[in-house]
């Protein structure tokens, strides 16, 4: 950068907005450059099939699901917390971006910093960063969604001490040990809350022959899912679906215990996930872990008993970060505040994005 284009870059700055995006597979949270988080929705978008326009972003889209009319289609434009719909996310960032800059009055296009999972390839790192250029985005950052996770639960991670979070959000564990500003040890299993929810629908498909919608299953799952034997209180909730054989509506009884058998096996791999990261964990790093404990952030670290499953199960004291769902924007925030000074935990999109024949 020459001296010019570096004035005019900092003049820039001074009259432009910077913001952070985390954007979940379930849930999208804005924070802006000395203002703070000004957005939580959910993920999801409602468009217009004819004209192809969005119609409505967040919880006036969730609310239109299933009860919109046939040209309206409410969609998830993330897959296990990649695009997996590339134009509605470009919407739904060009959405985000003009909220921010017509309610900041800035005529300058921010600077958007936008959190990814660990791990993910060239092309979907490419795809979030053009998505966010084109949505109007002056320039783009990527930060991998644990080390954002790890800044907003204050976790030294510029220290030479090892720090590991794991990140459950809604499609995808981000798993990540992290000392001097790296990535010791990470894995981005596609295996999160959402699976859950999926597991507990297929579970009273199965034994109540009720089908149940996604949003009573995670009702379900808030309400019931105690992992560990010894916080089973024999609770128990109705639940409302439509009957596979009369095609019906009926209610069923299920219980806790019903909730723990239909997330049991996503439960084991997210545990034997976070083992297999300890096993390659090099000995020193191990032993800080050890001492220090693991945090758990994202929605998923609110399962009722997970974090003394995991504590039982790897033999290592397992911390929930406080306000666990805010941990990646609250990271990003800090992060946005001062982009200079993190520069060097950005992810290297320019080298990134080498294509190798
Ligand atoms: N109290 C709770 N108990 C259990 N699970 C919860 C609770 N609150 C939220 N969740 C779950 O957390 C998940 C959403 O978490 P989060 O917002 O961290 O995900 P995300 O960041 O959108 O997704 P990802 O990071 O995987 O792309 C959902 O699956 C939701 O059901
Ligand atoms: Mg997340």
């Amino acid at each position: 950068m020459n001296v010019f284009t570096r004035q005019w870059s900092g003049l820039l700055s001074a009259v432009s907005t910077d913001m952070a995006i985390d954007l979940g597979t379930a849930n999208t949270l804005v924070y802006v450059k000395g203002k703070g988080i000004v957005l939580n929705e959910p993920t999801i978008v409602a468009i217009n099939k004819k004209t192809g326009q969005l119609v409505a972003v967040g919880n006036d889209a969730k609310v239109m699901l299933g009860r919109t009319p046939a040209h309206i289609e409410v969609v998830r434009p993330l897959v296990d917390g990649v695009i997996s719909d590339f134009e509605v996310t470009e919407e739904m960032l060009a959405y985000l971006i003009g909220k921010v800059r017509s309610e900041m009055k800035t005529l300058v296009a921010p600077r958007v910093l936008i959190g990814v999972p660990s791990g993910i390839t060239n092309v979907e790192m490419r795809a979030a960063h053009d998505a966010a250029k084109n949505a109007g985005a002056r320039d783009v950052f990527l930060i991998e969604e644990p080390m954002a996770a790890a800044i907003g639960a204050k976790l030294p991670i510029g220290k030479s001490v090892g720090s590991m979070i794991v990140d459950i959000g809604g499609g995808t564990t981000d798993i990540a040990i992290i000392s001097l500003n790296g990535l010791v040890v990470s894995k981005n299993l596609r295996i999160a809350g959402d699976h859950l929810n999926a597991s507990i629908v297929s579970y009273i498909k199965d034994q109540f022959k009720v089908h149940v919608g996604e949003k009573t299953a995670e009702d379900a799952k808030i309400a019931l899912t105690a992992i560990t034997n010894t916080q089973t209180g024999g609770k128990d909730l109705v639940v409302r679906g439509r009957d596979v054989v009369t095609g019906l509506p009926r209610e069923v009884v299920i219980t806790d215990s019903d909730v723990r058998d239909a997330v049991a096996g996503h439960i084991d791999t997210i545990v034997e996930n976070v083992r297999a990261a300890l096993e390659v964990t090099p000995p020193e790093v191990l032993a800080d872990i050890m001492q220090r404990g693991i945090h758990l952030s994202g929605g998923g670290a609110l399962i009722p008993g997970l974090a003394s499953l995991l504590e039982h199960a790897l033999a290592v004291p397992v911390i929930v970060v406080p306000d666990p769902l805010r941990a990646v924007i609250r990271g990003a925030g800090i992060v946005v505040e001062d982009l200079d000074v993190y520069s060097e935990i950005l992810l290297d999109h320019e080298a990134s994005f080498q294509t190798h024949f």
